[in-house]
């Protein structure tokens, strides 16, 4: 049985703009996004959730880059899967690198928080990467499978889990996976998983790349049998780099 998975384009907008520039970005794509075949995601920053969100059509979900894994309380700075909901997120990104290397983010806290965020009825996009010592050392796929085990919780779906695979040195540095070798990350993820969750969680799982993906890179990565779309951080900045990542995986 072949599975047929929607390829899915996430802006993780990180810490840039202000309400006015993410208001513009937004409505720039929802104007390009009517007719593309591939699910669409804009994370902006928490302050920008509320106005963005009011400023969403054409079916373009709204994702936040983080979130608390306890419902509530004191715990100052963070902000609750139910605040999300509000805001009307669909998604949250959890164990994105930059929270795990500038926040002290373990695996564990990324299972509670995606835990947390199904409880709340969101997509938790789990991100796993290694980094340039990892690689160098030949522990890429040590290093993934690690993450897997400990951050995916066995409740993990295909309609509440995207995986996000990100080489912490491709991200923001312009350097990208050849797409053969984010093929062999991405085959090894969902070949992992398959350890732990069924054949059929696992063939439908979307599995996303991220890291200096651009329009110029994005389809000879996205031809790849197992990327399934991609995250984007700087190219998401602008609507139309943006949506040319968006048609590149509209076409597959
Ligand atoms: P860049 O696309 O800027 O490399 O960022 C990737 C990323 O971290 C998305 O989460």
């Amino acid at each position: 049985m072949t599975f047929k998975r929607k390829p899915v384009v996430a802006g993780n907008w990180k810490m840039n703009g202000l309400k006015e520039e993410g208001i513009e970005l937004a409505r720039g794509v929802v104007e390009g996004s009517s007719d593309l075949n591939c699910e669409i995601i804009v994370c902006p920053s928490f302050p920008l959730l509320h106005p963005v969100s009011e400023v969403l059509e054409n079916d373009v979900k709204l994702g936040a880059q983080d979130c608390h894994f306890e419902p509530g309380g004191a715990y100052t700075g963070d902000v609750a899967v139910s605040m999300l909901v509000d805001a009307n997120c669909s998604h949250v990104i959890l164990g994105h690198s930059e929270r795990r290397a500038d926040h002290g983010e373990t695996d564990d806290i990324v299972k509670a928080k995606a835990e947390a965020a199904y409880a709340a009825g969101l997509v938790a996009i789990i991100c796993v990467g290694e980094t340039q010592e990892q690689r160098d050392q030949g522990l890429t796929m040590a290093t993934i499978s690690t993450q897997l085990d400990a951050s995916v919780p066995n409740e993990a779906t295909a309609e509440n889990t995207i995986i996000a695979y990100e080489p912490v040195w491709a991200i923001g540095t312009g350097l990208t996976a050849t797409p053969e070798d984010a093929q062999d990350v991405h085959d090894h993820i969902r070949t992992y998983l398959k350890t732990s969750h069924s054949y059929e969680v696992t063939e439908a799982m979307r599995i996303l790349y991220g890291g200096s993906m651009k329009p110029e890179n994005a389809s000879d990565l996205l031809a790849q049998p197992d990327i399934d779309g991609g995250l984007i951080g700087g190219a998401a900045l602008n609507a139309d780099s943006f949506l040319a990542i968006a048609k590149a995986a509209s076409d597959l």
